[in-house]
C-alpha cells in the first residue's frame, strides 16, 4: 500500500480504529459528580463545570496595559464537564470553551463561548453524553465511529487567514469567528485530507509557515502538515511510525521537524476490549523516548535517536548549529519520570482528589546528527506550559518562559518563571498558594525585552486574573491587571494577537 493510499484510508476511517458500534450501556452508574460536589478543596473551582457561554462584560482592570497589548488575547481549555447529572472522569475530556480577553486602551472585555463540536451540539441537545472521550467512557455513549465524533476542541487556537482555529489532539481543527467566536464549521484542508488529526500544538516560523503533525493512532502513521502563512495548504502527507507514541507535542528548528515519542503506546486490542482511548495506551518503558528527526524539506529524510524513558506533554524550543562533527540540534522540553498525571493527577482532579505524580521538570537536550547520539540534561526545577518569544520559533533561543512552584496539598502551580537555559537561573514572580497559575505568553514589543501576559485561578478572590509583566523585570510584579467578574475553570493554551 502506498503512503497516499494509507493517508486516504486514514482520513476515510479516522485514527480511531473502526470499531461496531455498540454503548457502554452495562457500564455501572457512578457516582464522581456527587463526590466532586462533596469535595471540600478551594482548588476544585479549576475543575467546575460551566454550563453555558460567557456574554462579553468589562474586567476590573489596575494599572496600564501597554500599548503592545493592544490586541486580543485568545484562550481554550476544558469547561463543559457535566452533562445530565454526570460528570467526565478525565480534566482533559470537557467540551472546549474559547476565551477573548480585548485589551483595547486601557480597558479589558472578556468573553467565553463554548466551541459548537459535532459532539457538544448532539449531546446538549440530548441532554446526555453520546459519544466516549479522552479519558472516560460515559455509560450508554457509544464507540467513536471517526475522530471528529469525539472532538472537543479544548487544547489550544491558532489565528490564520483571518480566523481562529479552536484545535484538539487527534482530529479536525475547528473554525472560529474570532471576533464572535461563533462556530464556523470543521478544517478541510482539501477534500481527501478531510477528517485527518491536525494536532494542538503547530509551530509557526518567523515567517509565518505553519507546520504541525497529526497521530493517527490506530494506523501507525504520523501525519505532517506544511501550511503557508496565508492559511493555504502546501503539503500533508504520512509518515509511517512503528509503536506510535502518543505524541502531544513538537518542535521545528529552521531545517528540522523533531519529536520526542514517549514510551505510551496505543494498543488497538485493549480499545476494542472497551477501554478509554487514553486506556488503550500501555507504558513501554523498554521503547525509551524515541526522537524522531525530519527533514523539513524532504520529509522522506529520517533519523531516530534514543534518550531514556520520560514522559512529556511539552517543548520549548529546537535550534540546531553545524559543527565540525556534524548538525547538532538543541531543544528543551518538561520530562516527567513517567506517565501518572495524565493517567492519575488529571483523573482525580475530577472529584476533587489530589494525586501527586513526578512533576515535569525542564529539560535540556543535545541531539548530535552526525554521531546519532542523544543527550539530556534535567534541571532541578518544575515547569509546565513552556513558551518562548515566536520571533524565535525554530532559532537560537535562551529564555523560556514557563510555571512553576508546586505545592503538596494541592494540584497546579503558584508562580511564573523566565528560565535562562544556558545558565539555568530563572527570575520568577510567585502569585503565591492562593493563585493557580496557567499557561503565560510572550508578547513581543519593537526591540524592547517585550511583555508577559497570562491567567491565574486566584482561590482567594475566586476569580480569574489577567496579568501582564515586563518580560526582563518578572520579579518586579504585573504592571497590570484585570480580574474577572468570576472564576474560569483553569483552561490550557493560548495565544495574543495584536490589533
Ligand atoms: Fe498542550
Amino acid at each position: 500500500m502506498t503512503r497516499r493510499e494509507l493517508l486516504r484510508l486514514l482520513a476515510a476511517a479516522g485514527s480511531a480504529p473502526l470499531l461496531a458500534p455498540w454503548a457502554h450501556a452495562l457500564a455501572p452508574a457512578d457516582d464522581w459528580l456527587a463526590q466532586f460536589d462533596a469535595a471540600t478543596p478551594d482548588w476544585k473551582a479549576g475543575f467546575a463545570n460551566l454550563s453555558g457561554d460567557l456574554p462579553p462584560v468589562r474586567a476590573t482592570v489596575r494599572g496600564r496595559f501597554p500599548d503592545a497589548l493592544s490586541g486580543t488575547f485568545f484562550r481554550t481549555g476544558p469547561a463543559g464537564h457535566e452533562l445530565g447529572g454526570e460528570r467526565y472522569h478525565h480534566w482533559f475530556d470537557g467540551d472546549g470553551m474559547t476565551q477573548r480577553f480585548a485589551i483595547d486602551r486601557g480597558e479589558v472585555v472578556h468573553q467565553g463561548r463554548f466551541v459548537a463540536t459535532p459532539k457538544r451540539v448532539a449531546e446538549v441537545r440530548a441532554g446526555r453524553r453520546l459519544t466516549e472521550a479522552f479519558g472516560t467512557v460515559p455509560r450508554g455513549s457509544t464507540p467513536p465511529d471517526s475522530p471528529d465524533s469525539m472532538n472537543v476542541a479544548n487544547i489550544s487556537v491558532l489565528p490564520l487567514g483571518g480566523e481562529l482555529l479552536a484545535l484538539w489532539e487527534g482530529g479536525s481543527a475547528t473554525r472560529l469567528d474570532p471576533r464572535t467566536l461563533e462556530t464556523r464549521g470543521l478544517k478541510t484542508w482539501r477534500p481527501d485530507l478531510a477528517g485527518l488529526p491536525f494536532s494542538a500544538h503547530p509551530k509557526v516560523d518567523p515567517d509565518g509557515t505553519v507546520w504541525n503533525f497529526g497521530v493517527g493512532s490506530g494506523k501507525g502513521l504520523l501525519v505532517l502538515w506544511e501550511v503557508a502563512p496565508d492559511g493555504a495548504l502546501r503539503r500533508a502527507d504520512g509518515v509511517p511510525v512503528t509503536d506510535l507514541s502518543m505524541v502531544h507535542d513538537f518542535a521545528v528548528t529552521d531545517r528540522h521537524l523533531v519529536f520526542l515519542m514517549p514510551p505510551l503506546i496505543y494498543d488497538a486490542e485493549r480499545k476494542k476490549a472497551g477501554a478509554s482511548f487514553l486506556d488503550a495506551h500501555v507504558w513501554r518503558p523498554e521503547l525509551g523516548m524515541r526522537v524522531l528527526v525530519i527533514d523539513k524539506k524532504d520529509w522522506s529524510k529520517r533519523q531516530t535517536l534514543a534518550l531514556p524513558a520520560g514522559f512529556l506533554f511539552h517543548l520549548g524550543n529546537a535550534w540546531s548549529e553545524d559543527t565540525a562533527g556534524g548538525t547538532v540540534i538543541h531543544l528543551d522540553y518538561v520530562r516527567s519520570a513517567d506517565a501518572t498525571s495524565v493517567f492519575t493527577s488529571s483523573r482525580e482532579v475530577m472529584r476533587g482528589r489530589r494525586v501527586r505524580a513526578p512533576e515535569p521538570q525542564l529539560t535540556v537536550v543535545t541531539l548530535n546528527l552526525g554521531t546519532g547520539l542523544a543527550t539530556q540534561n534535567v534541571l532541578p526545577l518544575e515547569a509546565e506550559f513552556p513558551r518562548i518569544d515566536p520571533r524565535q520559533v525554530g532559532l537560537r533561543h535562551r529564555h523560556v518562559l514557563h510555571a512553576t512552584g508546586v505545592l503538596d496539598a494541592r494540584p497546579g502551580f503558584t508562580a511564573i518563571a523566565r528560565t535562562d537555559i544556558d545558565r539555568g537561573t530563572s527570575e520568577r514572580f510567585v502569585y503565591g498558594p492562593n493563585a493557580m497559575v496557567e499557561e503565560h505568553v510572550f508578547v513581543p514589543d519593537g526591540l524592547g525585552a517585550g511583555w508577559v501576559l497570562g491567567t491565574v485561578l486566584d482561590l482567594a478572590q475566586k476569580k480569574t486574573v489577567l496579568s501582564c509583566f515586563a518580560a526582563d523585570a518578572l520579579g518586579s510584579g504585573p504592571v497590570a491587571q484585570a480580574t474577572l467578574p468570576y472564576a474560569l475553570p483553569l483552561g490550557l493554551h493560548g495565544v495574543f494577537v495584536a490589533a
